[in-house]
């Protein structure tokens, strides 16, 4: 059985494990948010930063790569390497994944993503919605030990762009963020 694993952030720009193929597309019924607190890869527990995450959304579709991983030996390996880079995502989803926008049977089913949950109970570090304004000036000032926040959102809105998809929420932060920082000048 080969897996496939779904990425939507930082997966799509860096996957950090090997495997045999990747595949840009989308998955039905989610957008993307900046919704998610990082207090181990882009802020700290004293000034958290934020990430994406999916949020169920009737008729919408989110862009990303679908990556195969084939021999048993690698599974292992990424699965390993995914539950540590990934821990503060509360939860792992099978989904379709299409890469045709008419197509109306999936590409590949039972594609694994992960997700970081509005659910406090599960998730301490969920944030939630914010003003463009606020979420963007929260990225300004967040750094981790995996770097600033900034180039999070700057390596996401490249990467979205480089696999042709254009998302309104990225775009408006990573605008809002370039004006702040223009600003302080
Ligand atoms: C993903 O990339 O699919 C999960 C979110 C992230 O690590 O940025």
């Amino acid at each position: 059985m080969v897996m496939w694993v779904f990425g939507y952030g930082s997966l799509i720009w860096r996957a950090g494990f090997h495997f045999d193929e990747r595949v840009v597309g989308f998955i039905k019924g989610y957008r993307r948010v900046f919704y998610q607190g990082s207090t181990d890869h882009r802020g700290i527990p004293e000034f958290p930063g934020r990430t994406v995450t999916l949020e169920p959304a009737e008729g919408e579709i989110c862009w990303g790569a679908a990556y195969k991983i084939s021999k048993k030996e690698d599974e292992e390996i990424a699965l390993a390497y995914l539950e540590v880079r990934e821990k503060q995502y509360d939860k792992k989803e099978y989904v379709d994944f299409y890469t045709e926008v008419t197509a109306t049977t999936p590409a590949i089913s039972g594609v694994m993503l992960y997700i970081a949950s509005p659910d406090k109970k599960t998730n301490i570090n969920y944030l939630g919605p914010a003003s463009v304004e606020d979420i963007a000036r929260q990225i300004v000032q967040a750094e981790g030990p995996a770097g600033p926040n900034r180039d999070y959102l700057f390596q996401l809105e490249k990467a979205l762009f480089q696999i042709g998809c254009s998302d309104n929420h990225v775009i408006d932060l990573a605008n809002e963020v370039r004006r702040i920082l223009s600003e302080e000048l």
